[in-house]
């Protein structure tokens, strides 16, 4: 009953299995490995963009960062809604790595930039001269920070307002994968046909040990990101272990296939605490996470038992009367299963 997060998972052996095979031998360093001339290959064909750059990292906030600082100067802003892991958990990265680009805060429910919001703040923004803060990017999650789902038109539509404005447009992806089976789209749908410029492709969190691709669709940006990914200690050595990684788990559609698990995992909690007297839920559900509320005696019990969940927000205290409720984010991953949710749902009733 462990649904903290996505990245407490483990690895499906599958990528274990692709890790084996590459520890054979010797292979050349830093991405000049023949296993990452496939990736690279794959990813182009997944992403029908076959120009597009392709690089790994090891975590999602290096992907962030990155793409940020190939495509914000420093004196630019960076869009992005309120709760944005940009903003909330990066500690700082993304203005790091840009060299100080300004996050500016979008409002909008479920984690959703209100596309009227974005627009206000970019006609503010075209009065600005010397001594303000240039307009820079615009940042945008799938899934959002709230579990919730962007449609193919709402990417868009905010695409069409960045570029109204002249401005790239980035997308942390970090649950890309649990967006894209949900959304029933293509991924060239979800990102270059919407006007998306950058994509963090997330495998973390998706059963990967630690890699995320970077995806760029304009090429002229290649080598810059390169450059800030050594520049930045982001450039692994023994990069062949990167590249099997995503190797295994785009072999087969293991990555799509781990993804609609993890949301049927999802949906299934989503279900049972629909029918869960005093639960409510909060935001709606657009891939692998559940974000809910019920009352405080289901949480002891919970807890007792050994489910692992986060508070949402985290400052919230188990003190308190029985029937008050407390909201939580449950997480439902590749290796959650049904008897998981189905022994969590019969404990949140409380006793
Ligand atoms: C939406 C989102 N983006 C980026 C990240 C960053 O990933 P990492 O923790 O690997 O740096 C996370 C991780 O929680 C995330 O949820």
């Amino acid at each position: 009953m462990f649904f903290a997060s996505d990245n407490s998972s483990g690895v499906p052996e599958q990528v274990l299995a692709a890790l084996a095979r590459a520890n054979d031998g010797f292979a050349p360093g830093y991405g000049a490995d023949a296993i990452m001339d496939r990736v690279r290959a794959r990813i182009r064909d997944i992403f029908e963009a076959p120009e597009a750059a392709v690089h790994l990292v090891a975590t999602g906030t290096a992907a962030n960062a990155l793409a940020l600082a190939t495509f914000c100067p420093p004196w630019g802003a960076v869009y992005c809604h309120r709760i944005a892991h940009i903003e909330e958990d990066e500690c700082g990265a993304p203005e790091f790595y840009t060299g100080g680009s300004k996050l500016v805060l979008i409002d909008g429910a479920d984690g959703r930039m209100d596309p009227a919001a974005l627009a206000d703040k970019l006609a503010a923004a075209a009065r600005v001269g010397v001594h303000n803060v240039q307009k820079g990017m615009v940042s945008l999650t799938n899934l959002t920070e709230a579990g919730a789902r962007y449609s193919v038109s709402e990417i868009k539509a905010l695409c069409a307002i960045a570029r109204d404005h002249g401005l790239p447009v980035h997308l942390d992806g970090a649950r890309f994968t649990n967006a894209l089976v949900a959304e029933g789209c293509t991924p060239a749908e979800m990102t270059w046909r919407a006007g998306v410029d950058v994509v963090s492709f997330g495998g973390t969190k998706n059963g990967l040990m630690g890699v995320e691709a970077v995806v760029i669709f304009d090429p002229a940006k290649a080598w810059e990101f390169e450059l800030r990914r050594k520049r930045g200690g982001h450039l692994f050595s023994k990069h062949r272990y990167l590249s099997a990684q995503m190797e295994g788990w785009l072999e087969n559609d293991l990555w799509l296939d781990l993804a609609r698990h993890a949301n049927a995992m999802a949906a299934r909690l989503e279900a049972g605490l629909s029918r869960t007297p005093g639960a409510r839920l909060m935001h709606p559900r657009g891939g692998n996470m559940v974000f809910a509320e019920w009352p405080r005696v289901g949480h002891h019990a919970a807890q007792e038992a050994g489910a692992r969940y986060y508070f949402w927000p985290f400052d919230q205290s188990l003190d308190g009367p029985g029937e008050a409720p407390l909201s939580a984010r449950l997480v439902a991953s590749w290796s959650t299963t049904e008897d998981h949710v189905d022994r969590f749902l019969d404990l949140i009733p409380g006793r």
